[in-house]
This record gives C-alpha cells, structure tokens and sequence, in this order.
C-alpha cells in the first residue's frame, strides 16, 4: 500500500475503515486490543479504535515510520477486510496521547447516533473523516 506517510518527517496520522471478519467475537476483541496495546507502546503509538455494526474506525498516531510498519500488518490482518484509508498526513500534535488504544464500540457511543445530530455529512469526504475524527476525540475525552 503506497501511503501519503511515506513523505512525513515526524508525527502522522492514519485514519481508516474496515469490515470486521464475520464471526468475530469477544475473545478475538480482546486479542487485538491486547495486541494493539502492546505494540502501540513499543511502537510511540496511540490512537482510538471504535467498533460498530460489523465495522472498524480506527486513528493512529505517532512517528511516521512506526505508523507504516503498523500499517502493512494492519493489511494483512483477517481479522478485517476492506481497509479504506479514510484520511492520513502530518500531524502537528497528538489527539490520543493518553492512549496506547482507546477501545470503544456501540454500548458506550453511537457513530450513527453521533453523525445523526451533527453538522458533519456523510457523503463528503473530507467531512465523513473530519467527523469520524470529531467522534473519536469525543469518546476518549
Ligand atoms: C481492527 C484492528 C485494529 C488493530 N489495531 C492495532 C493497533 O493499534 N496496534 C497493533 O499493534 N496491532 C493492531 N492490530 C493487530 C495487528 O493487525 C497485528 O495483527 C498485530 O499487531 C500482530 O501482532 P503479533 O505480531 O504480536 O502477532 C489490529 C487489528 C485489527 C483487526
């Protein structure tokens, strides 16, 4: 996967969708996030991961480097499918740097409940990620 990432010196970022496996339970939850922990902080990473109705939101952040190893695993993980990169770049400041991983899904906030009441659209891109980012921020505060 070529990434936008290739060309930052410093901080990134990397905002993505997936499709998670179908059948995947709440032990395969736990792997991951034990996983996730646990690198992100080898790695300098921190970041949200949100589930909900079959689907993951997920932002990284950290050196630009450690980011892209993350992500070639992260494309060869079938525990999701149809990764689309929703947003990635330089970033000026971290937005999760009291997470290795927040973890949140449907019993704690609602991405659909959320764009419902919000000014944020759907359709346009630039403002899909722009909100996905805003719901993120907003259940790790
Ligand atoms: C939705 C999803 C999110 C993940 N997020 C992370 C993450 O933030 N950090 C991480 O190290 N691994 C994450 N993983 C796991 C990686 O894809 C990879 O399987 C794992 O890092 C490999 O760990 P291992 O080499 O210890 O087996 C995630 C996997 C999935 C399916």
């Amino acid at each position: 996967m070529t990434s936008r990432l290739d060309s930052v010196d410093g901080l990134g970022f990397f905002l993505y969708r997936s499709t998670a496996r179908p059948g995947l339970d709440q032990g395969d939850m736990h792997d991951i996030l034990t996983e996730a922990r646990r690198r992100n902080q080898q790695l300098g990473l921190t970041g949200c991961l949100h589930h909900e109705d079959g689907l993951f939101f997920q932002w990284l952040e950290g050196p630009a480097p450690a980011l892209l190893q993350l992500i070639a695993l992260l494309d060869q993980d079938p525990r999701h499918l149809n990764l689309e990169v929703l947003d990635e770049g330089a970033l000026d400041y971290r937005r999760f740097q009291d997470w290795r991983m927040r973890f949140s899904d449907r019993d704690r906030a609602s991405l659909m409940d959320w764009f419902a009441v919000s000014d944020n659209s759907t359709v346009h891109r630039g403002d899909y990620a722009g909100g996905i980012t805003a719901f993120l921020m907003s259940v790790a505060a």
